[in-house]
């Protein structure tokens, strides 16, 4: 169910993943990803499998946000969360993990973020998990640490080396 968010200047609607989205979103996640990172390439690879595996039932969900010319310009997912995450999700709870929140650089609209927080929180809900947990590495350290502790609060911890020796991320809980 596609829902319209009036945020000045632009609208843009999130809506359930598209085939067409997913070449515009790897451009947006690419754009953040530097070009020094080795496997870049490998990385979106993977992200493109893990989106086109989502319209067959791969246990990935995700949410687009389209401006009004109907161009992917954000996106979030979910998943049950992965080996290494599961010590942060609350025992007994149904948890769900967060990934690949982006937004265009480009985007016009302000709140895309937040938005697609509220429709994934909702969905997640939805599909029956009782909580989000995520955790986001060093390489988003300035775009998605501030992002998170505005929109959800302080992590409830630090994943010490999470992302290799010394490359720490902090982990959030959304209680739903
Ligand atoms: C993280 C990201 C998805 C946020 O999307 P966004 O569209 O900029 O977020 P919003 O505009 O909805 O911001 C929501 C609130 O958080 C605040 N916020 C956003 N980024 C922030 C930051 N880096 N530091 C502090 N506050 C921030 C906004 O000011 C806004 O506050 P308000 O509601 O009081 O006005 C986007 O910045 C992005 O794609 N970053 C690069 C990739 C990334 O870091 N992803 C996270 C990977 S784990």
């Amino acid at each position: 169910m596609s829902e319209t968010h009036s945020v000045e200047p632009q609208q843009f609607t999130v809506d359930e993943l598209e085939l067409r989205d997913i070449d515009f979103l790897l451009e947006i996640i690419g754009s953040w990803i530097p070009d020094e990172n080795m496997d870049k390439l490998e990385e979106l690879e993977e992200i493109r499998m893990r989106m086109e595996g989502s319209m067959h039932n791969n246990g990935y969900t995700y949410l687009v946000a389209r401006n009004t010319n109907g161009i992917a310009i954000g996106v979030m997912g979910i998943r049950k969360p992965e080996d290494k995450m599961i010590e942060f999700a609350t025992p007994d709870a149904n948890s769900a993990e967060l990934v690949n929140a982006f937004r265009s650089q480009h985007a016009d609209s302000k709140g895309v973020g937040r938005a697609l927080l509220d429709s994934i929180k909702k969905r997640a809900k939805d599909l029956g998990f009782t909580e989000i947990i995520l955790n986001s590495g060093p390489r988003y350290e300035i775009t998605g640490w501030g992002f998170y502790k505005k929109t959800i609060g302080e992590p409830i911890t630090i994943a010490y080396g999470y992302y290799g020796v010394g490359h720490h991320a902090p982990v959030w809980k959304i209680t739903l």
